[in-house]
Formats: C-alpha cells, sequence, structure tokens
C-alpha cells in the first residue's frame, strides 16, 4: 500500500500519520501540507517534526498558505498557536521540498500510476488546485479517502452545520467533490461515534515509547480542551479514524453510497456537507459515506502507533 498523505498538523494529523508510519506494510511516499488549522509555516514544520520523532525519511512539500477564495478562521484553540499544543518543541532538522504540493501530487500520480491512496486529513486546497490543473488525476489514482463533512448537519465550527476540513474551504471541497468519483468519506459525526475514553488513551500515552511521551507533549492543550467541552471524557481523533478506514478498508462495518454536493453560499452553512439520502436531486457527486467502523480495531492501531499496543 502507497499512501500520499495531505495534511495540516493538527494534533490528530500527528495521530494518523503516526499510524501510517507504523504500518509495515504501508509505504508514505509523501506529506503534502496545507493551510487549516493553523498557518502553513506551522504545518510545514509540524510535519517535518512528525517524521524527526520516528526517524522517518519522506518528502514534505508545502502547498497553498490561504483557501482557494475566501479567508478562514483556524482551529488555534484546538491545536495551539503553533498547531502542536505550544509544547515548546525545537524547529525541525529538515526542510520542505522545492516543488509545490499540487505539482508533487501530479507528479506522484503518474509515477505510481493505479497505486496511490490519497488520504486528506486538511481542508481540500493543494487537491482541488492539482485536479484544476490536471482533471485526469483520478484516473490514476484508485482511492481517496477524505477526512471532513458532517453528514446530518451536526459540524464542529461556528457555522453549526459544517465541519472544519470542508467549511476552510468550500470552493475546493466543490471542486473535489464533482470530480472525484467514489471518494471515501469520513465525517465528523463519524468521529465522535467512534470517540475514543479519554482515560484508556492516557493510559496508552503512559505506556508507550517515545512517540507516546511526544504526543503526550503535544496532546495536551487538546486533552485539556477535550475534557471541557461537550465531548468531556473523550478523545475525539477524527484523521485517525480517516487513516485507520485508509489502513484498513475491512475495518469498516457500515457505509453507504450517495451523491454529496457542498454549499458554497449559505450565510448560516457555507461549506456544509448536504447529502441525497433519497437520491431525490441531481448532485454529479457521489461518495462512500463511512458510518460505523470497528471500534476496536481503531483502539488497537491508536495504541499501537503510540508504542502501546
Ligand atoms: C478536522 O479539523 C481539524 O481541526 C482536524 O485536524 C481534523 O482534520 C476535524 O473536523
Ligand atoms: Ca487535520
Amino acid at each position: 500500500m502507497k499512501l500520499l498523505i495531505d495534511t495540516d498538523p493538527g494534533v490528530d494529523d500527528a495521530l494518523a500519520i503516526l499510524m501510517a508510519l507504523d504500518e509495515p506494510a504501508a509505504e508514505v511516499v509523501a506529506l503534502t501540507v496545507a493551510a487549516g488549522n493553523v498557518g502553513l509555516h506551522h504545518t510545514v514544520a509540524n510535519a517535518l517534526r512528525v517524521l524527526e520523532v520516528v526517524g522517518a525519511r519522506v518528502p514534505v512539500f508545502a502547498g497553498c498558505a490561504t483557501p482557494l477564495v475566501r479567508p478562514a478562521a483556524d482551529a488555534a484553540f484546538v491545536h495551539g498557536t503553533d498547531g502542536f499544543g505550544d509544547a515548546g518543541l525545537p524547529p525541525p532538522q529538515g526542510q520542505a521540498s522545492a516543488e509545490h504540493a499540487a505539482l508533487a501530487m501530479l507528479r506522484l500520480s503518474r509515477e505510481h500510476a493505479g497505486a496511490l491512496t490519497f488520504v486528506m486529513l486538511g481542508p481540500l486546497t493543494n487537491l482541488a488546485l492539482a485536479l484544476k490543473l490536471d482533471p485526469g488525476l483520478p484516473a490514476r489514482v484508485p482511492r481517496l479517502v477524505v477526512m471532513g463533512g458532517a453528514l446530518t448537519g451536526r459540524g464542529n465550527v461556528d457555522r453549526l452545520p459544517v465541519e472544519f476540513n470542508l467549511g476552510f474551504d468550500p470552493e475546493a471541497a466543490h471542486v473535489v467533490f464533482e470530480a472525484w468519483p467514489g471518494l471515501e468519506l469520513v465525517d465528523w459525526e463519524a468521529t465522535l461515534d467512534h470517540a475514543l475514553p479519554l482515560d484508556r488513551f492516557q493510559a496508552w500515552l503512559a505506556a508507550g515509547d517515545r512517540r507516546a511521551r511526544w504526543y503526550g507533549a503535544i496532546s495536551r492543550k487538546t486533552r485539556d480542551f477535550m475534557a471541557s467541552t461537550p465531548h468531556r471524557g473523550e478523545w475525539v481523533a477524527a484523521d485517525a479514524l480517516a487513516m485507520l478506514v485508509a489502513l484498513e478498508p475491512d475495518a469498516v462495518d457500515q457505509a453507504v453510497e450517495r451523491p454529496v454536493a457542498i454549499e458554497l453560499d449559505g450565510r448560516l452553512t457555507r461549506g456544509a456537507t448536504i447529502v441525497d439520502w433519497d437520491r431525490r436531486g441531481s448532485f454529479p457527486g457521489r461518495a462512500r459515506l463511512v458510518r460505523r467502523l470497528r471500534a476496536e480495531r481503531f483502539a488497537a492501531r491508536v495504541a499501537r502507533a503510540l508504542g502501546a499496543g
């Protein structure tokens, strides 16, 4: 399995990347980096930092610093102003490659034609740009797994029915959902349904190896946030759940295919995922919506990625 991971690290992004790097059967061919949780200079540095924790040699490509059309608010209140919990980490030693993320996506899709899984853990800006440059991209990439959306309107940003990744760059989401047949969507509601008990998660942090110690430091603020929000007592890790779907397709117990469109105009709904549950409309897009996963597979993989499995 070959993965290209597009990401805006981000505390849950880091866990997802650790999961991918921990899987012997998976080769991570690149991290392409988006702005989202925090600004691009932070997300690029954080992508490099995750790789350095495990000594992984994976190229990092910086992408777009802003959404395609309108500016958007970040999620520093969840992830810290540097995206990694303001834990005082030293700067990374490596640096990003000179090639733009969108161009790296296109090049790698040709070099590994028919073999790559794209795993999208942040706003879809880089992928939308790549698709506009080369609409033939989906034909070369057999799987696209996206973390984003809120299928029945239980979102996680100020516009209540909207999820962060798609709400950060709705136009990019629109481009991707229209153009990509059969993308696999792991939404915020599935994430809530598969939250891990916070005390169990903290026990893994205490029992694991140096990855756990590092992750314990960068996740401290987010764990405090989780303890004090409606998620009280749960560890909600959206990107990690999407990575489980990428790594273990057979961990999905229930999924349905439906057309999905992205709301671009609504005052209260801009960026919302509109699902044609009863197939009454004429949206061109069609996505595989993941609803239920094997919770124990998720727990086992997260624990293993922290060295506590
Ligand atoms: C998504 O938003 C970000 O804050 C997380 O990293 C995740 O990708 C969840 O809505
Ligand atoms: Ca993310």
